[in-house]
């Protein structure tokens, strides 16, 4: 297997972007990233597109096409491939890029993904996002994903202490490094309080709690580690990737707190990458809500079980800490746009390993990320380094 590198990233702002379409989203991405990698369309081998839903969201199908079409590559008749694993898609697009050129059958790949998410309102959202748990036994019996993933947050609290105020810190900390994020789509700081006093989503969620509705579009290029000097100075390495599923119903689960397939995808990554957890420095992981933060530092193995609200309370997640946890402002205060934000995560570690990320910049050589389909049925780690 070749060694591989990312060689150019490109991201558009997240948020409710009323004035940009769907393709518009991913083509703005995609020639950001190009322009990154002092790249051509034309250089470009292969494409993989990570979207969950634009068919319930959009009305459009048929996505791989579609894109290589308005990125004016169908005429070099390019294979694009969209990839779905629910929120887990942009992730899974970025380990088949690498897969391809690992394997010698391409040499220049783009890994992007895409969601347009507020062109229908929060009820159809809500339902296409509950498409990512088990339909008829979840979905029919009124199970949402802020309703699966409370069920998972009132477990945790009743076994393993964890107080409201805590909970809310993951919020809190998330919004203060999203400040700090020109893409994000919250860029305000809020309190324990805020989070505390906002509306009740599924109890014991509150609208803080929750990840938002958003659109938005990210790319990423990736080459042979041999080949990378050839486009930048500073190519990053994909040092490990790992992908694990579990059952896609939360009730078939050995424990609802755990999630096996964090714990597997995580070791696989590690195995991989030959990297202990000592040495990573920065982590981006899929905080869809605050508890599944919690969740992924205690899954990933940085603490044990039932310790990560105490971490975060202490600042040890946070921008200066020596776990540093969401940089960009996770899925909570950047935004979600589905199928798009695996590939924001590796646009993130990348931009840190660079030290190109203005104001909220963590001295490091490795990061992590970490992006979850579902309530866990499919999970994709990627560890890379400079
Ligand atoms: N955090 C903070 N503020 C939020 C927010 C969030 N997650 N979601 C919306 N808001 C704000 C909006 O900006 C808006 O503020 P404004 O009145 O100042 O403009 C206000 O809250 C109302 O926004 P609206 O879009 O009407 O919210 P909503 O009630 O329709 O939706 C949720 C809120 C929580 C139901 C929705 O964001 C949601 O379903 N989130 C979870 C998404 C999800 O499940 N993703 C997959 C996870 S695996």
């Amino acid at each position: 297997m070749r060694k591989v590198a990312v060689i150019g990233v490109g991201c558009t702002s997240f948020g409710e972007k009323w004035e940009t379409s769907f393709r518009n989203l991913f083509v703005e991405a995609g020639a950001l990233a190009l322009e990154d990698a002092g790249l051509s369309g034309e250089q470009i081998d292969e494409m993989f597109v990570g979207n969950m839903s634009a068919g319930r969201f959009v009305e459009q199908e048929h996505v791989g096409a579609l894109i290589a079409d308005y990125a004016g590559l169908a005429t070099n008749h390019i294979p694009s491939t969209r990839v779905e694993a629910a929120c887990a898609s942009g992730g899974l697009a970025f380990r088949q890029a690498v897969t391809a050129v690992a394997s010698g059958m391409a040499d220049i790949v783009v890994a992007a993904g895409v969601e347009k998410m507020t062109d229908v309102g929060t009820g159809v959202s809500v339902d296409a996002l509950a498409g990512a748990a088990d339909r008829e036994w979840e979905g029919f019996a009124g199970a949402t994903f802020p309703g699966l993933y409370a069920m998972i947050a009132t477990d945790y609290m009743h076994r393993y202490g964890l107080t409201r105020e805590q909970l809310a810190g993951v919020a809190v900390k998330n919004h203060r490094n999203g400040a700090k994020n020109p893409r994000a789509q919250f860029r305000s700081e809020i309190t324990v309080d805020t989070v505390i006093n906002s509306s009740l989503v599924a109890d014991p969620l509150r609208l803080f709690d929750c990840s938002p509705i958003t659109d938005g579009a990210a790319a990423v290029i990736v080459a042979p580690l041999e080949r990378a000097r050839e486009f930048t100075d500073t190519p990053i390495r994909v040092l490990g990737s790992g992908q694990a599923t579990d059952t896609i119903s939360l009730h078939d689960r050995r424990d609802i707190c755990t999630l096996d397939a964090t714990m597997v995808a995580g070791e696989r990554a590690f195995h991989a990458a030959g990297v202990e957890r000592t040495q990573i420095d920065m982590i981006e992981v899929h905080d869809c809500f605050t508890i599944a933060e919690l969740c992924a530092i205690e899954d990933l193995g940085f603490c044990a079980k039932g310790q990560a609200g105490i971490l975060t309370e202490e600042g040890v997640t946070a921008l200066d800490g020596d776990l540093p946890v969401n940089p960009s402002g996770g899925l909570k205060a950047c935004g979600h746009p589905v199928g798009a934000t695996g590939i924001k995560q590796i646009y993130e570690i990348i931009t840190q390993l660079r030290g190109e990320a203005t104001g909220r910049q963590i001295d490091g050589e490795i990061g992590m990320t970490h992006n979850v389909g579902g309530t866990g049925a499919t999970v994709v780690c990627h560890i890379l380094g400079v």
